[in-house]
Formats: C-alpha cells, structure tokens, sequence
C-alpha cells in the first residue's frame, strides 16, 4: 500500500473529505495545510493574521509562510508510517521546496471534478464546531439531521471563504498556481487521476483500489 500520499485537485474537489477516510482507514495522519491555517487564524497567532486577509480573497498564502509550517510538521513521530499531504504543494515553488527538503511522494491523487459542481460542493459544505468533521447540506449531510456522526456535536459552521464571489478567486489561483503541478507530477510519474464525481464512498473505492494496485 502506498502510504506517502498527496491529494491535488481544485477547490471543493473532495480533497479533505478523501482524505479523512483515508487517515481513518490507513492510520496515517491527514496534513491539511488550510485547516493549520484556519487553526492559525482562530488561534489569532502571528500566522493566522498574516494567513487571514490572503485567505479572505481566495488567494494562495505566500510559499515561504506554508512551506515553513508544512516542515515542521512532517517531522513530528506519527508521520514516520506516512502521510496525506491536503492542499499542499499548490504552487511549483512549494514542490520543489518538499523535494530540496528530501520528502518522497509515493503517489499524488488528483481528484478531477467538472466545474459547475465544484461550486455546488463548496457552498454547500459545512463542519461540526467541535471535531471540524466535513460535511454537505444535501450530497453528504449527517445520518441525524443537525447531529455530527463522529462527536455528537449540534453546532456546525461554514467557511468564510465559502461564498460564490471568493470561490471564483479560488478556482482562478488552483487554474494559474497549482494546475501546473498536473504535469510536474506527472513527469515524476507520481499522478494518479481519480473520477471525484459520485458519492463519497464510491469516490473512496477507487481512491483505495488506485493505492492497493500499486501497493
Ligand atoms: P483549503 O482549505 O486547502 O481549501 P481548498 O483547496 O480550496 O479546498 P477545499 O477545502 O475547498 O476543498 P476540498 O477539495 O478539500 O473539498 P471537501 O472535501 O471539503 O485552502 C483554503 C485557503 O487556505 C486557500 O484559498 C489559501 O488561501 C490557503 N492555503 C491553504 N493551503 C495553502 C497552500 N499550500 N499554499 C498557499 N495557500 C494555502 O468537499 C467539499 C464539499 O463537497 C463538502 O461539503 C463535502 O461534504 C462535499 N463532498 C465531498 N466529496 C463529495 C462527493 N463525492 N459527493 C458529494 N459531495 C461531496
């Protein structure tokens, strides 16, 4: 099994919801460079205030402040079995700086969606307040209404960054920054296009079977 992973792929494509089943399957932890973010920004650390207006209009955080966060990360103890690296790389800059950095990928799961849905997902998606499980009001909503499946928790919140006018931001950074990754990964022989269209558990089977098929 592959277990060095990265998810690619554009904004609401399904990246952390994959990768959270994933996490729970493998026993490996979910990396999510926007939820360190967001924590920053909750946190109202230096970070989070530099991270926060970026965030606001939908544009890429600058490298040097990401890539800083993502290596102190990765040499934490429970990343030594592997890792699922989510939204991280997004820029050609930040690759190469987890190269220099000597961290290999064994796979990069790029998780394709058509457009017209990508925003439907976003604003639609919510998270439990409590243990920030993902969810969607009508695709992927809770087994009870108004209660998270994993915590219990009835309080859910939705991204700032989820509205149609910064979504449109959004998709113009991942189409100018982080497509590029597409071919660079794909030069390295690494990229593994997954069909991100279908409901969250199908879309988990053929992420599985792509990393038991090379495993
Ligand atoms: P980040 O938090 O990484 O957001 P994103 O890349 O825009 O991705 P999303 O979280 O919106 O989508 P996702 O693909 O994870 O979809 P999800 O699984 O939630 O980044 C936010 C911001 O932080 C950036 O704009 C930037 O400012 C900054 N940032 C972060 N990383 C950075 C970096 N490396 N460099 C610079 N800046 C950085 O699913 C979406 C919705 O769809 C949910 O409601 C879900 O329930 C639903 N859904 C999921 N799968 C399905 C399915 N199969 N069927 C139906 N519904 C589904």
């Amino acid at each position: 099994m592959l277990t060095r992973l990265m998810m690619l792929g554009p904004p609401g494509a399904g990246k952390g919801t994959q990768a959270q089943l994933l996490s729970k399957k493998l026993g490996i932890p979910q990396i999510s460079t926007g939820d360190m973010l967001r924590a920053a920004k909750a946190a109202g650390t230096d970070l989070g205030k530099e991270a926060a207006g970026y965030m606001s209009r939908g544009e890429l955080v600058p490298d040097e402040v990401v890539v800083g966060i993502v290596k102190e990360r990765l040499v934490e103890d429970d990343t030594a079995g592997g890792f699922i690296l989510d939204g991280f790389p997004r820029t050609l800059v930040q690759a190469e700086a987890l190269a220099e950095a000597s961290v290999s990928l064994d796979a990069v799961l790029d998780v394709v969606v058509p457009e017209e849905l990508l925003v439907e997902r976003i604003t639609g998606r919510m998270s439990c307040a409590n243990c920030k499980q993902v969810y969607h009001r009508t695709f992927n909503p809770p087994e009870v209404e108004g209660v998270c499946d994993k915590c219990g928790h009835t309080e859910f919140t939705t991204r700032a960054d989820d509205t149609r006018e910064v979504v449109v931001s959004r998709l113009e950074a991942y189409r100018a920054q982080t497509e590029p990754l597409r071919s660079y990964y794909a030069n390295q022989d690494l990229l593994k296009a997954v069909d991100g269209v279908g409901d969250v558990d199908e879309v988990q089977v053929r992420v599985l079977s792509l990393l038991e098929g090379d495993g």
